[in-house]
């Protein structure tokens, strides 16, 4: 018979203590709430009943039920309150001599059966263990924020602690309703060890003013799909505690200048700007605790006033016959403008026009649009096999064969053909734009405009403009994608852009952690889902996108930036040498030949 674990402490009811409280609370667990001084014992209380008010407005938990659980809950200063605890969890600031001094005294206080258990993201479980007298009574149990909400608890066994009290932690997450993964103890586990490079990344990519905070957020929501971009997750986590783990991360984890936390979260931390929780972060907050976020200074001017200094498009050419192309010319096409199509030849016109064709009929099969519509998006393309009918177009997007002299060869005759002021863009996914627009004599009308595959679903479209682009193309560029009901977002031109620059240095990093044996694909994908919301994990994802294609992106981001860190990982090169491309295969990380 294992432990019940009736009666439960928990200690520091911050951000994530009154979070585990809550997910003890309303499994039926009598919970003792330790707070270190009357004030934040109150704070903590609030954010509790908060959360549980809240869940109560919203129809997903009953009065009665809400009464039940904070009836469960018993507030107390000090550790001596914790006696009679079963188990005791520990959520105090990310400093380890704070922790190990709190469990030396948990140690003394509790009794001597009782398991304790730290919830640190990032340090070690051993060294705080051996503050105790009963290192083997010590495990991590890594909750996720916000803890009622994320499935996942990341369950750390030191090399003492007891094969009995792993055993009976793993039920008492099942009994929560969680989902564990059980791992050693090594910095950041798994989710934030894939996690929290990304998300210093994504900060220095605003210190370098290379993006800015909506447009880094929005472009990792709407391309990636994540539920929160990584500076509001940011705000989520606490500056402050990020910059703990992270700092943990780069000192236990190898020294790692990608975990060297970005100079811009100490700034501010000192000025106070700790996110959610104190009102302010990336962020604006309606008040301190509050998710709702505000107009600031740093807010982006309204679409309107951008959309002002843009130029009118009525027709477009889409130079290309490949997917992107196709793709791009069904979007124009359906937003109703004109689009004339240039392709190498009449039979490449040919199978384009047929791609179009299939495409647009499956979206009538699926509702999304009439078949009058369908004719008239149809009727709106010209097709053409020379480049000089775009003579007269108001932009022109190209989406040739992805090679730099060919390119730059198009660019050239664009500039030979094109009427002045017309906007110039690439779909480019790794090239640098200012090389194509110095293949012309108007780089300040070139642009990258990055769609997604398939061009018709994916919101996003990334802006790229080079040191050249004027202020008048970019406006010219942003407001056409949002007359395609697309979210632009503005970015420099280096490799990879936003999404792909913050996505394959994780995914890469994914692939490391399996060669270094510390965990499976599978629990791996399982911890980015259920820990932190991703639609998909990082090896689903990379057997999708193809792994070919993924290794070359982080080439070039590598080549590009010369980050140690981001050197491919070895496993990543050999199976794409052994062929496992992914999907398109059949194998990849995974064997789809058998499903
Ligand atoms: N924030 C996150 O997203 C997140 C996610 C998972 C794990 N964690 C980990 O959880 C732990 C807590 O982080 P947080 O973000 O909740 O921090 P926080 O700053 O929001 O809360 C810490 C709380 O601990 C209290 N405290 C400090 N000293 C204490 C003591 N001696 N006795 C009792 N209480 C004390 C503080 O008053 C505060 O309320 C850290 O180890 C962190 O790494 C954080």
């Amino acid at each position: 018979m294992g432990r019940e674990f009736a009666s439960v402490g928990v200690v520091g009811l911050g951000t994530m203590g009154a979070g585990i409280v809550e997910v003890f609370a309303r499994n039926g667990v009598a919970v003792t709430a330790v707070e270190v001084t009357d004030a934040a014992l109150h704070r903590g209380e609030g954010i509790l009943r908060g959360s549980v008010d809240r869940a109560v407005r919203k129809g997903k938990l009953a009065e009665e039920d809400r009464d039940a659980l904070l009836g469960r809950v018993t507030f107390a200063v000090g550790l001596d309150a914790l006696h009679a605890a079963d188990l005791v969890v520990e959520a105090v600031p990310e400093q380890l001599d704070l922790k190990q001094r709190i469990f030396a005294e948990l140690d003394r206080v509790c009794k001597p059966e009782a398991i304790l258990a730290t919830n640190t993201s990032s340090l070690s479980v051993t060294e705080i263990s051996v503050a105790t007298g009963r290192p083997n009574q010590v495990i991590g149990m890594h909750f996720f924020n916000p803890a009622p909400v994320m499935k996942l608890v990341e369950v750390v066994r030191t090399v003492v602690t007891a094969e009995d009290v792993v055993t009976d932690i793993e039920a008492l997450c099942g009994r929560l309703g969680k989902v564990d993964v059980t791992i050693s103890d090594r910095a950041g586990f798994i989710a934030n060890a894939l996690l929290f490079g990304y998300l210093n990344q994504a900060v220095s990519m605003l210190e370098s003013r290379y993006a800015t905070r909506e447009d880094i957020d929005a472009a990792m929501r709407l391309g990636c799909g994540l539920p929160m971009g990584p500076l509001a997750l940011m705000d989520l986590i606490g500056l402050d505690t990020a910059y703990e783990i992270l700092d943990t991360m780069y000192r236990r984890g190898g020294r790692d200048r990608r975990h060297a936390p970005v100079p811009l979260i100490k700034q501010m931390v000192t000025a106070g700007l700790l996110g959610r929780k104190s009102g302010r972060g990336f962020y604006t907050y309606e008040k301190p605790g509050s998710p709702v976020v505000v107009a600031d200074e740093a807010t982006p001017r309204s679409d309107a006033e951008a959309a002002a200094a843009a130029r009118g498009v009525a027709k477009v050419g889409v130079i290309g016959s490949g997917t992107m192309a196709t793709g791009i010319i069904e979007v124009f096409a359906r937003a109703g403008l004109e689009v004339v199509s240039v392709t190498r030849g009449a039979e490449q016109s040919g199978r384009t026009c047929e791609a179009l064709k299939t495409s647009l009929n499956k979206g009538v099969v699926r509702g999304k649009l009439t078949e009058a519509e369908r004719d008239a998006a149809l009727g709106r393309v010209t097709w053409s096999a020379t480049i000089e009918h775009l003579a007269d177009v108001d932009l022109v997007i190209e989406a040739v064969v992805e090679e730099l002299s060919v390119k730059k060869a198009l660019f050239a005759s664009l500039d030979e053909i094109c009427k002045p002021g017309v906007v110039l863009a690439t779909t480019t996914s790794s090239l640098p734009v200012i090389e194509l627009a110095m293949a012309t004599e108007r780089p300040a009308d070139v642009v990258g405009l990055h769609f997604f595959n398939p061009a018709p679903v994916m919101g996003l479209v990334e802006v790229v403009r080079t040191i050249r682009t004027s202020e008048a193309t970019v406006a010219t560029a942003t407001a056409v994608c949002r007359a395609l009901a697309k979210h632009p977002v503005v970015c420099a031109d280096r490799s990879g852009f936003v999404v792909n620059a913050l996505l394959f240095p994780y995914l890469n990093d994914a692939v490391k952690m399996v060669e270094a044996s510390y965990s499976t694909a599978d629990d791996i994908d399982n911890a980015m889902k259920l820990g932190c919301g991703y639609p998909m994990g990082p090896f689903e994802l990379l057997d999708v996108v193809g792994l070919d294609v993924s290794l070359a992106i982080q080439r070039e981001l590598y080549l590009e930036l010369r980050e140690p860190g981001f050197a491919p990982a070895p496993l990543l090169e050999h199976l794409v040498t052994a062929g496992y491309l992914g999907r398109k295969v059949g194998r990849g990380f995974r064997d789809y030949s058998k499903r």
